[in-house]
Protein backbone atom coordinates (compact mmCIF):
# COMPACT_ATOMS: atom_id res chain seq x y z
CA UNK A 1 0.00 0.00 0.00
CA UNK A 2 1.59 3.49 -1.00
CA UNK A 3 1.04 6.17 1.58
CA UNK A 4 -0.92 8.73 -1.24
CA UNK A 5 -1.27 11.81 0.15
CA UNK A 6 -4.66 13.39 -0.95
CA UNK A 7 -4.80 17.18 -0.02
CA UNK A 8 -8.87 18.73 -0.42
CA UNK A 9 -8.71 22.52 0.36
CA UNK A 10 -11.29 25.51 -0.55
CA UNK A 11 -13.97 27.96 0.91
CA UNK A 12 -16.63 27.12 3.98
CA UNK A 13 -19.12 24.82 2.97
CA UNK A 14 -18.06 23.71 -0.35
CA UNK A 15 -18.38 20.11 0.30
CA UNK A 16 -14.78 19.37 1.34
CA UNK A 17 -15.13 17.27 3.80
CA UNK A 18 -17.98 15.10 2.02
CA UNK A 19 -15.51 14.99 -0.63
CA UNK A 20 -12.56 14.00 1.20
CA UNK A 21 -14.27 11.29 3.55
CA UNK A 22 -15.94 9.89 0.82
CA UNK A 23 -12.61 9.42 -1.22
CA UNK A 24 -10.67 7.85 1.83
CA UNK A 25 -13.38 5.76 2.11
CA UNK A 26 -12.90 4.37 -1.89
CA UNK A 27 -9.40 4.81 -1.11
CA UNK A 28 -9.26 2.81 2.09
CA UNK A 29 -7.23 5.97 3.75
CA UNK A 30 -7.31 7.49 7.00
CA UNK A 31 -8.91 10.67 6.83
CA UNK A 32 -8.64 13.70 8.51
CA UNK A 33 -10.64 17.12 8.72
CA UNK A 34 -8.36 19.78 9.85
CA UNK A 35 -10.74 22.59 10.57
CA UNK A 36 -11.85 20.31 13.91
CA UNK A 37 -8.76 21.20 15.20
CA UNK A 38 -8.99 24.63 14.70
CA UNK A 39 -12.83 24.65 15.91
CA UNK A 40 -11.96 22.86 19.03
CA UNK A 41 -9.10 25.06 20.18
CA UNK A 42 -11.62 27.97 19.61
CA UNK A 43 -14.38 26.18 21.69
CA UNK A 44 -11.65 25.74 24.54
CA UNK A 45 -10.89 29.51 24.85
CA UNK A 46 -14.78 30.48 24.40
CA UNK A 47 -15.17 27.67 27.76
CA UNK A 48 -12.10 29.48 29.76
CA UNK A 49 -14.01 33.19 28.65
CA UNK A 50 -10.47 33.85 26.59
CA UNK A 51 -11.50 36.17 23.35
CA UNK A 52 -9.84 34.74 20.45
CA UNK A 53 -9.07 38.40 19.05
CA UNK A 54 -6.90 39.41 22.04
CA UNK A 55 -6.12 36.61 23.83
CA UNK A 56 -3.64 33.49 22.88
CA UNK A 57 -5.05 30.27 22.01
CA UNK A 58 -1.21 28.55 21.93
CA UNK A 59 -2.20 26.72 24.84
CA UNK A 60 -5.39 25.38 23.94
CA UNK A 61 -4.16 24.16 20.60
CA UNK A 62 -0.81 22.84 22.37
CA UNK A 63 -3.14 20.52 24.62
CA UNK A 64 -5.58 19.74 22.55
CA UNK A 65 -6.63 15.94 23.50
CA UNK A 66 -8.31 13.57 20.88
CA UNK A 67 -11.72 13.51 22.49
CA UNK A 68 -11.46 17.19 22.35
CA UNK A 69 -12.40 16.82 17.96
CA UNK A 70 -15.22 14.62 18.85
CA UNK A 71 -17.96 16.58 20.30
CA UNK A 72 -21.20 17.39 18.40
CA UNK A 73 -20.98 21.09 19.05
CA UNK A 74 -18.19 22.26 17.71
CA UNK A 75 -20.34 23.27 13.90
CA UNK A 76 -22.09 26.35 15.29
CA UNK A 77 -22.09 29.65 14.75
CA UNK A 78 -20.25 30.95 16.98
CA UNK A 79 -16.94 28.24 16.90
CA UNK A 80 -17.30 29.21 12.70
CA UNK A 81 -16.23 32.97 13.86
CA UNK A 82 -14.47 32.44 16.58
CA UNK A 83 -12.14 28.96 14.90
CA UNK A 84 -11.10 31.98 12.01
CA UNK A 85 -10.27 33.96 14.38
CA UNK A 86 -7.89 31.74 16.00
CA UNK A 87 -6.68 30.17 13.28
CA UNK A 88 -5.19 33.87 12.29
CA UNK A 89 -2.78 33.07 15.33
CA UNK A 90 0.48 31.98 13.74
CA UNK A 91 1.93 30.13 16.68
CA UNK A 92 -1.77 27.96 17.08
CA UNK A 93 -0.77 27.22 13.28
CA UNK A 94 2.58 26.19 14.32
CA UNK A 95 1.32 23.85 17.28
CA UNK A 96 -0.99 22.31 14.95
CA UNK A 97 0.99 22.03 11.83
CA UNK A 98 3.24 18.57 13.56
CA UNK A 99 -0.01 17.19 14.28
CA UNK A 100 -1.23 17.64 11.06
CA UNK A 101 1.63 15.79 9.34
CA UNK A 102 2.02 12.91 12.33
CA UNK A 103 -1.17 11.80 11.15
CA UNK A 104 -0.64 11.11 8.05
CA UNK A 105 2.99 10.03 7.73
CA UNK A 106 2.87 6.56 8.78
CA UNK A 107 -0.64 5.41 6.59
CA UNK A 108 -1.16 8.34 3.70
CA UNK A 109 -5.06 9.88 4.45
CA UNK A 110 -6.97 12.38 2.53
CA UNK A 111 -7.05 15.40 4.64
CA UNK A 112 -8.96 18.68 4.22
CA UNK A 113 -8.91 22.26 5.13
CA UNK A 114 -7.37 25.58 4.14
CA UNK A 115 -3.87 24.96 3.47
CA UNK A 116 -3.26 21.44 3.40
CA UNK A 117 -1.79 21.87 -0.36
CA UNK A 118 0.09 25.21 0.57
CA UNK A 119 1.72 24.00 3.68
CA UNK A 120 0.71 21.38 5.76
CA UNK A 121 1.50 18.69 2.54
CA UNK A 122 3.05 20.92 0.03
CA UNK A 123 4.28 17.38 -1.66
CA UNK A 124 0.99 15.75 -1.44
CA UNK A 125 0.30 12.90 -4.55
CA UNK A 126 -2.89 14.87 -5.39
CA UNK A 127 -4.60 17.98 -4.60
CA UNK A 128 -7.78 19.60 -5.04
CA UNK A 129 -9.25 22.96 -4.96
CA UNK A 130 -13.07 22.48 -4.34
CA UNK A 131 -14.98 25.68 -4.91
CA UNK A 132 -18.83 26.85 -5.18
CA UNK A 133 -20.60 29.81 -5.31
CA UNK A 134 -21.48 31.60 -1.77
CA UNK A 135 -24.82 31.12 -2.80
CA UNK A 136 -24.46 27.42 -3.54
CA UNK A 137 -22.44 27.34 -0.45
CA UNK A 138 -24.85 28.74 1.90
CA UNK A 139 -27.47 26.91 0.86
CA UNK A 140 -25.48 23.85 1.20
CA UNK A 141 -24.84 24.68 4.78
CA UNK A 142 -28.19 25.65 5.44
CA UNK A 143 -29.91 21.88 4.30
CA UNK A 144 -26.96 20.23 6.05
CA UNK A 145 -27.51 21.78 9.12
CA UNK A 146 -31.53 22.21 9.07
CA UNK A 147 -32.68 19.92 6.41
CA UNK A 148 -35.75 21.13 4.13
CA UNK A 149 -36.52 23.93 7.04
CA UNK A 150 -38.06 27.04 5.15
CA UNK A 151 -35.14 29.70 4.75
CA UNK A 152 -36.44 33.39 3.74
CA UNK A 153 -34.41 35.78 1.37
CA UNK A 154 -33.20 37.41 4.13
CA UNK A 155 -31.64 34.94 6.14
CA UNK A 156 -30.50 33.24 2.96
CA UNK A 157 -28.76 36.78 2.94
CA UNK A 158 -27.46 36.56 6.34
CA UNK A 159 -26.03 33.02 5.46
CA UNK A 160 -24.28 34.46 2.56
CA UNK A 161 -22.64 37.11 3.89
CA UNK A 162 -21.65 35.25 7.40
CA UNK A 163 -19.67 33.14 4.57
CA UNK A 164 -18.41 35.39 2.71
CA UNK A 165 -16.84 37.06 6.10
CA UNK A 166 -15.26 33.91 6.91
CA UNK A 167 -13.95 33.40 3.26
CA UNK A 168 -12.56 36.80 3.22
CA UNK A 169 -10.93 36.47 6.74
CA UNK A 170 -9.62 33.10 5.68
CA UNK A 171 -8.08 34.52 2.31
CA UNK A 172 -6.48 37.74 3.83
CA UNK A 173 -4.82 36.60 6.76
CA UNK A 174 -0.97 36.63 6.64
CA UNK A 175 -0.11 33.06 7.64
CA UNK A 176 -1.58 30.07 5.91
CA UNK A 177 -4.37 31.59 4.11
CA UNK A 178 -6.74 30.16 2.12
CA UNK A 179 -5.77 30.23 -1.21
CA UNK A 180 -5.19 27.25 -4.24
CA UNK A 181 -2.07 25.69 -4.75
CA UNK A 182 -0.77 26.35 -8.24
CA UNK A 183 -0.21 22.49 -8.89
CA UNK A 184 -3.78 21.81 -7.33
CA UNK A 185 -6.92 20.68 -9.64
CA UNK A 186 -9.83 22.91 -9.29
CA UNK A 187 -13.45 21.56 -8.81
CA UNK A 188 -16.38 24.03 -9.46
CA UNK A 189 -19.31 22.09 -8.09
CA UNK A 190 -22.22 24.63 -8.46
CA UNK A 191 -23.96 22.08 -10.85
CA UNK A 192 -22.33 18.76 -9.67
CA UNK A 193 -24.12 16.54 -6.67
CA UNK A 194 -21.49 15.11 -4.14
CA UNK A 195 -21.55 11.75 -6.03
CA UNK A 196 -20.13 13.74 -9.32
CA UNK A 197 -17.72 15.37 -7.72
CA UNK A 198 -16.48 12.31 -6.14
CA UNK A 199 -16.37 10.64 -9.50
CA UNK A 200 -14.56 13.50 -11.07
CA UNK A 201 -11.90 13.10 -8.15
CA UNK A 202 -11.44 9.67 -8.34
CA UNK A 203 -10.92 9.52 -11.80
CA UNK A 204 -8.00 12.63 -11.15
CA UNK A 205 -6.49 10.52 -8.33
CA UNK A 206 -6.31 7.52 -11.13
CA UNK A 207 -4.69 9.80 -13.26
CA UNK A 208 -2.09 11.08 -11.43
O1 LIG B 1 -16.35 20.50 4.55
P1 LIG B 1 -17.10 21.65 3.94
O2 LIG B 1 -17.47 22.69 4.92
O3 LIG B 1 -16.40 22.23 2.74
O4 LIG B 1 -18.48 21.08 3.36
P2 LIG B 1 -19.30 19.76 3.75
O5 LIG B 1 -19.66 19.80 5.18
O6 LIG B 1 -18.57 18.56 3.22
O7 LIG B 1 -20.57 19.90 2.80
C1 LIG B 1 -21.61 20.81 3.02
C2 LIG B 1 -22.90 20.21 2.52
O8 LIG B 1 -22.92 20.25 1.09
C3 LIG B 1 -23.15 18.74 2.88
O9 LIG B 1 -24.46 18.59 3.37
C4 LIG B 1 -22.98 17.98 1.56
O10 LIG B 1 -23.81 16.85 1.48
C5 LIG B 1 -23.42 19.03 0.55
N1 LIG B 1 -22.92 18.90 -0.82
C6 LIG B 1 -21.63 18.53 -1.11
O11 LIG B 1 -20.87 18.23 -0.18
N2 LIG B 1 -21.14 18.48 -2.39
C7 LIG B 1 -21.93 18.79 -3.41
N3 LIG B 1 -21.45 18.76 -4.64
C8 LIG B 1 -23.25 19.16 -3.15
C9 LIG B 1 -23.71 19.22 -1.84
O1 LIG C 1 -16.55 23.19 7.33
P1 LIG C 1 -16.19 24.65 7.10
O2 LIG C 1 -15.61 24.82 5.72
O3 LIG C 1 -17.32 25.58 7.38
O4 LIG C 1 -15.07 25.05 8.15
P2 LIG C 1 -13.86 24.18 8.71
O5 LIG C 1 -13.15 23.49 7.60
O6 LIG C 1 -14.34 23.35 9.83
O7 LIG C 1 -12.86 25.30 9.25
C1 LIG C 1 -13.22 26.21 10.28
C2 LIG C 1 -12.21 27.33 10.25
O8 LIG C 1 -10.94 26.81 10.63
C3 LIG C 1 -11.98 27.98 8.89
O9 LIG C 1 -12.87 29.07 8.65
C4 LIG C 1 -10.54 28.43 8.95
O10 LIG C 1 -10.41 29.71 9.53
C5 LIG C 1 -9.89 27.43 9.90
N1 LIG C 1 -9.07 26.45 9.20
C6 LIG C 1 -7.79 26.83 8.82
O11 LIG C 1 -7.41 27.97 9.02
N2 LIG C 1 -6.96 25.93 8.26
C7 LIG C 1 -7.35 24.67 8.02
N3 LIG C 1 -6.50 23.80 7.47
C8 LIG C 1 -8.66 24.27 8.36
C9 LIG C 1 -9.51 25.20 8.95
Amino acid sequence: MTRLIIAVDGPAAAGKGTLAKALAASLNLPYLDTGLLYRAVARQMLLKNLDPVTESGEEAARNLQPQDLLRQDLRVPEIDRAASTVATQPLVRTALLQRQRDFAAATGGVVDGRDIGTVVFPQADVKLFVTASARTRALRRHYQLHGDATLSDVALQRLIEEIEARDQKDASRAVSPLRRAEDAILLETDDLDAGAVLQKALSIVRNR
